[in-house]
């Protein structure tokens, strides 16, 4: 089968288009013919080799969506022809995270990920795709989808009415913008280009700042919001913004803390406004089998749509990523196999 592997250049890595043995349906197991897979910024995370681990050998990408070809001995509740996603960790099934399920993420240093053409994956490491979703679709959910919404419905309890701030344009911003619009709250969202804030408009973000002509950006989230702050910050900037969003938050409001869009550095700024605020900071590690079936209940329920912003085939994984890194895009950057 065909599939991509991580290989060394220089300091980083790159991919590189490679053949490997179809894999057969172990007991427990399924195969899955993978149709679409997307891209997360974990990605480029990787490919840098910013997080320090080596990935070389393994297949990227934690994100695809398919058709199951085999099941092996054992395997209840999943048959020949279901269309299923991957879920990001394969053992993180319900309950709280462990740090145990940490090594089994897809497309990590020690897991295999979605850029192939079969996937060898748990029976019950996979969640069926909604009927009104392709694909392309329901490959943009494992990672960025089930981390907006267990940043805004486990963590975040956010309610129609609250003020939800989200942080640039990317994947996890934007679903956090189309849950957050489906639950009936106000998002206030942000962006370098003035053009990517008026897709916001379109998709229903009722106010937006551009963080790089508005430095200042929390004042004007001050402003917006007659003092008040918003009830739930969508955080995936990190150290860099970690000071502004906690000056954007309301008192007794919630920031879930996503990302590292500024890097892996401490913030600058004090923590006491988390503090002052009686305010609640929690990390968000994507989230559990569970909560990716109770997103697909509500993307079902509500007719929600994943933001595919452009779709590149197989063979060009290469020129996607760059894409991505681009920072082009709004939504995400499909692949179709
Ligand atoms: N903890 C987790 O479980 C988890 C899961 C998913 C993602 N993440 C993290 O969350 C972050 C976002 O991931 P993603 O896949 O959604 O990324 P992405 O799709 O690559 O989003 C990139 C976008 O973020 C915006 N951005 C970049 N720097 C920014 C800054 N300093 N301030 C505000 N916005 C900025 C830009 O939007 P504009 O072009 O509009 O300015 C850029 O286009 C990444 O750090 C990723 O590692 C963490």
């Amino acid at each position: 089968m065909r599939c991509y592997e991580f290989v060394t250049s220089g300091n980083a890595f790159a991919v590189a288009e490679v053949q490997r043995p179809e894999p057969t349906a172990a007991e427990g197991r399924v195969i899955v013919r993978v149709r679409a897979a997307s891209l997360n910024y974990r990605d480029l995370i990787q490919l840098r080799n910013l997080a320090g681990r080596n990935v070389v050998g393994r297949i990227p990408l934690s994100d695809g969506a398919g058709d199951v070809v085999a099941i092996g001995a054992g395997v209840s509740g999943v048959k020949v022809g279901d269309r299923v996603a991957g879920i990001f960790f394969p053992d993180w099934l319900d309950g709280r995270f462990d740090m145990k399920y940490h090594p089994g993420a897809l497309g990590g240093a020690t897991a295999d990920g979605m850029m192939t053409e079969y996937a060898d994956l748990a029976a019950n490491a996979v969640v069926p795709i909604a009927d009104h979703l392709t694909y392309e679709e329901a490959a943009c959910l494992p990672c960025a989808g089930v981390t907006a919404w267990s940043a805004l419905m486990n963590h975040g309890g956010i309610s129609p009415n609250d003020t939800v701030l989200t942080l640039g344009t990317g994947g996890v911003s934007i679903f956090a913008l189309q849950i957050a619009n489906a639950v009936g709250c106000r998002v206030i969202g942000t962006s370098s280009s003035d053009a990517k804030r008026e897709r916001l408009r379109e998709l229903g973000c009722r106010d937006s700042i551009n963080y790089r002509t508005m430095p200042d950006w929390e004042k004007e989230v001050a402003r917006l919001t007659d003092k008040r702050g918003a009830d739930c910050v969508v955080e995936v900037g990190g150290g860099g913004t970690l000071g502004k969003s906690m000056a954007s938050v309301a008192a007794g409001g919630r920031i879930a803390l996503i990302g590292v869009l500024t890097g892996f550095g401490p913030p600058s700024d004090s923590l006491f406004p988390i503090v002052a605020k009686n305010a609640t900071l929690n990390g968000i590690y994507v989230g559990s089998r569970s909560d990716f079936l109770a997103m697909n209940a509500f993307l079902a329920a509500k007719a929600i749509r994943p933001i595919v912003d452009r779709t590149f085939p197989f063979e060009e994984f290469a020129q996607s990523l760059e894409y991505l890194a681009s920072g082009s895009h709004l939504g995400k950057v499909v692949l179709t196999l």
